[in-house]
Parts: structure tokens; C-alpha cells; sequence
């Protein structure tokens, strides 16, 4: 009797959650007009490109089901269905909630914080007005480059009494204002030591109108689950029909809009996993950002593999922080694989020397020695878009710089938005021997203009017009392989490479002048510290 009463209990608990289930379909439930804006092709070829971070390597075999909140339970945020309210904030909400997610997960499930929703709408698209953040749209890359350019303060939900600024919109469409201090009174931390800054982002989107071949959506699926496995969820643009709108789990795994489904528009979204079903079809596991009451408590089920509703195509995450490996010390005994002044109409802007994955800035002292600021760093942490490490070439092009890896592959016309301390760089790939070359360009003032200089020519450094000067045996004597050069101030150029031993060498040479073609070492070729000091 007991069991019996146990059964129909299960069987009554069963149909009540069924019942529950299709209460859920709420015909009257408000959407968001989401207005989630495709990335223009020109801003795709400016945008950083998937690159396999370090911790992809550990990835092996991808399994059938796979949760990130199961994977990293303590990860509050990973578990949060966001509500973007009446507004066209799909991008920034779901942007700012896999950047919270990320920072947790890169923490060691350590450091749980919201980002704030309300600041990414407001302040990533510079362009928009506070009447327009609210509907004008906008893409979840804008919150990961404002966020590794800026950086970007913590904020909860509508109402929370979260963060330093919570989210302002709940039923109705407001204005929203871009904060220069905490909007939440019981938040005591100042918006500026609230910012979380993240390294870099990266973008994988296809061109408008192109259209996807099954050999690409395979790779691209399994970039996408290695990705999640590895780094935690990540953003992806959809195509909305009124079908999704009212879909819940009843429905089964959304498989594309049924017949005369009408299309609504773009959309932003979460994806958090992903599951088979019992007839074998495997599904993305989507958190949307329309509040717990909508899909199957703010979940969605949606077909993976077939590019359903683009969810395949328009894919983008940030990279939060690895362990920093680079030391200074490492920079003034090792061999430098390139250097490159920022700004060429400038002596005095910031140069980079480039060695492995590492990057160390250094100011150019008046006795022509360099010194170290700051600490070295990953090369993703100041060039967002670089190429994969090491970069072996780099020169200035209309005063950008280039940055070139031994595959060819470019960092082009890195640019550094007025008050970043970061540049962003376009991808793309180079042909011809500047690999193979080390340069320096000239500050305007001088009467020189490049200087390059070409493993089988030895003897002599050339400008852009292909005059030479010889500098005679002042660096065949010395070194078998120059790497970087930087000029320093119009009339000495520190100059590294190896010598015949493959031992790293530095040395300060002064230029050969118009009237006489001979150049002198100021600091004669030694070990890299005689030229570049760094911090004991
Ligand atoms: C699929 O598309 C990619 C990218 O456009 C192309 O490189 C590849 O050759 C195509 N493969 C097949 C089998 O059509």
C-alpha cells in the first residue's frame, strides 16, 4: 500500500511538473526588441581571430554532454538568467555575463562577481546616446573590447542592489547613461578599483553572405566545444522567429523556425553547453537573457551542427589572464626576436621588445640605454589581434605598427585608442621577405627614413629607396643575424642579434651621415643587459 502510494504520488508529482511545464508557455510574455548588430566585414578583418589559447591543450576528447555549471559549480554567474528588460541589450547582457563567468573560471572558481550589464550597454559603442544605448544595438565583441581596453565595473540584476552599478531597466525602455561612479549607494568600492580588465577577446565571425559548408560547421563546432570546455561560455549571435520566442523544453530541441514562423530579428545569447536527446540529436545549450519565465527557465535547446538559426557563425568570447611566465630578468639575457617604436613621429613614444610569448616596454634613456617599464608581459596583454608568438618581424606602416610571426601571419595597423594603454590590431597575413628583415623607421625630423636590414646583405642597411650606406664590417664583425633595431633619437640605433655562437648581442650604433658613410658604436655588441637594464 505504501509503495502504491509512492507511484501515484511520482505519477501525480510527474503530471504536475508536465502541467507546470505548459503553464510556462505565456502567449502574453513581453520579448525584448533585441537588436543584436552584425559586425561589418571591414570590422571583421580589425577584429582579433580565434586563436587556440595555452590551456587549449589539455583538451583531448569532447564528450557527448557537457555543462558549465556543472563543470564549475561554484561559478555563481554561470547559473544567473539575466533579464535585459524592454531593451535592445541582448549583446551587452549576454556579453557581460560570459565575461563574469570567465573571470570565475580563470580564478579557480575563486572571484564571483557580476559584470555590470548596464556599463557594457552604455559605454562599448562610443557612438550611441544614452536614448540610443537602450535600442540602437550593438555586438558582445564591443563589451570585450571596451573591457580589455577600459575595463569594466560589477553590476546585478534590475532591482538587485548589486555591484557598483546594477542594471537599470526592467519593464519599460530607458535611457541609458555610460557612469562615471557607482550608481548603487550601498556599494562602497569607487568604480575605478571595481573595473575588471581582461586581456584581449577574439572573434569568429563569418562574412555577410557567406554561407557556411558542412567541413567548416564541423570545425567550427569543435573550436566552439574545445573553447567552452577549456575557457567557459562563450557569445554567439542568432537569427530570432516567434517560434523560439515561445519555445520551452515541450517542444523538443529547436531544430530551425517550423513553417510560416516569422522572423523577428538578431539576437545575442550565452552558450553554456551542450546535450543529446533521446533520438540522438545533438543540441547547444543556450542561457538566454529574457528572465527565468521564458524557454524552459531561461534555458533553450537548440539544434548544434547544422548552423540553425546562425548559431554557428557569429561566435565571440574574451581571454581572461594566464599565469604571467614572462620575467624582466629573462628580457635583459635572451635573445630579442624583434623591437618596434609605437609612434614613428615619435622618438620618445613607447618601444616594445618582443621575445618568445613575452613583451617588455622600454623608455629610451638619453645615454642611448633602455630601460625597463613595468614588468614583461604576455604579448596578448598590450597587442590585441597579435599573431601567435613569437613575433619575429615588425615595422611601421602610416605610423602603426605591424607585427609578423614565422608563419606569415599579421597583426596589421595596430592602433591604440586615445586613452588605452592597449592597441588593437587587425589579422591578415604578409608575403615577401620582412620576416626574414629587421627595420626601424625614423621620427619625422630626420632627413632618414627607413632603415632595413637583409640577412644575405650584410654589410650594408639600406633606406626605403634602396640606397645603401655602408656601415663596412661594423656589424658582420660582430653578429651573423640582426633581429630588431630601434631608433632612438634621429642619431643612434640600438641594435640586437646574435652572434656566431648564436649568443644574444646588443649594441648602440651611431648612424652614418649623409656627407660621411661611416657608422660607430656607441655601446660596443655585448650581451643584451649592456643596452636594455632591467629591474634586479
Ligand atoms: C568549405 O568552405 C571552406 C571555406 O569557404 C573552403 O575552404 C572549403 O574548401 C570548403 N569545403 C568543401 C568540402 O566544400
Amino acid at each position: 500500500m505504501a509503495r502504491f502510494t509512492k507511484i501515484l504520488l511520482t505519477v501525480l508529482f510527474v503530471l504536475a511538473v508536465v502541467v507546470e511545464g505548459k503553464k510556462k508557455k505565456n502567449p502574453n510574455k513581453k520579448f525584448p526588441p533585441c537588436t543584436n548588430t552584425v559586425l561589418s566585414d571591414q570590422e571583421i578583418d580589425r577584429t582579433p581571430k580565434f586563436k587556440p589559447s595555452v590551456r587549449h591543450r589539455g583538451v583531448t576528447l569532447i564528450p557527448v554532454a557537457f555543462d558549465a555549471r556543472v563543470q564549475w559549480p561554484k561559478c555563481d554567474s554561470i547559473k544567473l538568467i539575466r533579464d535585459q528588460g524592454m531593451c535592445g541589450t541582448c549583446w551587452a547582457v549576454s556579453g557581460a555575463s560570459v565575461l563574469s563567468d570567465r573571470i570565475c573560471i580563470a580564478s579557480g572558481q575563486k572571484i564571483n562577481v557580476q559584470v555590470s550589464a548596464n556599463q557594457a550597454a552604455s559605454c562599448s559603442v562610443a557612438t550611441q546616446t544614452p536614448t540610443q544605448n537602450c535600442n540602437a544595438g550593438g555586438d558582445a565583441a564591443n563589451v570585450y573590447k571596451f573591457a580589455s581596453l577600459y575595463g569594466l565595473p560589477t553590476g546585478g540584476e534590475f532591482n538587485s542592489k548589486v555591484g557598483c552599478v546594477p542594471y537599470q531597466v526592467g519593464n519599460s525602455a530607458v535611457p541609458l547613461t555610460c557612469s562615471t561612479k557607482c550608481t548603487n549607494p550601498l556599494y562602497t568600492t569607487t568604480i575605478a578599483s571595481d573595473n575588471r580588465m581582461i586581456d584581449s577577446y577574439w572573434i569568429t565571425y563569418q562574412k555577410q553572405n557567406t554561407v557556411m559548408n558542412q567541413t567548416t560547421i564541423d570545425t567550427v563546432v569543435n573550436q566552439m566545444q574545445t573553447e567552452i570546455m577549456t575557457n567557459g561560455p562563450i557569445t554567439v549571435s542568432i537569427q530570432v522567429y516567434n517560434d523560439f520566442q515561445t519555445w520551452d523544453a515541450d517542444d523538443g530541441v529547436y531544430k530551425g523556425p517550423g513553417a510560416g514562423a516569422q522572423k523577428i530579428g538578431g539576437h545575442a545569447v550565452k552558450l553554456i553547453g551542450w546535450n543529446k536527446d533521446k533520438t540522438g540529436t545533438p543540441y547547444w545549450i543556450i542561457s538566454n537573457s529574457w528572465g527565468m519565465d521564458a524557454g524552459e527557465e531561461g534555458l533553450y535547446w537548440v539544434q548544434m551542427g547544422k548552423n540553425v538559426i546562425g548559431i554557428e557563425s557569429s561566435i565571440s568570447a574574451p581571454t581572461v589572464s594566464l599565469p604571467n611566465t614572462c620575467t624582466g630578468a629573462s628580457f635583459c639575457n635572451k635573445p630579442i626576436d624583434s623591437v618596434i617604436l609605437s609612434n614613428v613621429k615619435d622618438s620618445k613614444s613607447p618601444a616594445y621588445l618582443f621575445q618568445g610569448a613575452c613583451i617588455q616596454q622600454v623608455s629610451i634613456t638619453t645615454a642611448g640605454k633602455l630601460t625597463a617599464v613595468g614588468s614583461a608581459v604576455p604579448i596578448s596583454k598590450v597587442f590585441l589581434g597579435a599573431p601567435a608568438p613569437p613575433i619575429i618581424g615588425s615595422f611601421l606602416q602610416s605610423n602603426l605598427p605591424w607585427l609578423i610571426n614565422s608563419a606569415n601571419q599579421a597583426g596589421s595597423n595596430c592602433q591604440q585608442p586615445t586613452g588605452a594603454s592597449k592597441f588593437t590590431c587587425g589579422g591578415g597575413s604578409i608575403s615577401g621577405s620582412t620576416p626574414g628583415a629587421a627595420s626601424t623607421n625614423f621620427y619625422s625630423g630626420s632627413t632618414l627614413t627607413t632603415w632595413s636590414y637583409y640577412p644575405n646583405n650584410q654589410n650594408w642597411l639600406f633606406d626605403t629607396n634602396g640606397n645603401g650606406k655602408s656601415i663596412g664590417t661594423l656589424i658582420t664583425s660582430k653578429f651573423t643575424g640582426i633581429t630588431g633595431m630601434l631608433n632612438l633619437d634621429g642619431s643612434r640605433m640600438a641594435v640586437f642579434g646574435k652572434d656566431a655562437a648564436g649568443k644574444p648581442l646588443a649594441g648602440v650604433m651611431a648612424y652614418p651621415t649623409a656627407a660621411a658613410a661611416g657608422a660607430s658604436w656607441i655601446i660596443q655588441p655585448g650581451p643584451p643587459s649592456g643596452v636594455l637594464t632591467c629591474a634586479a
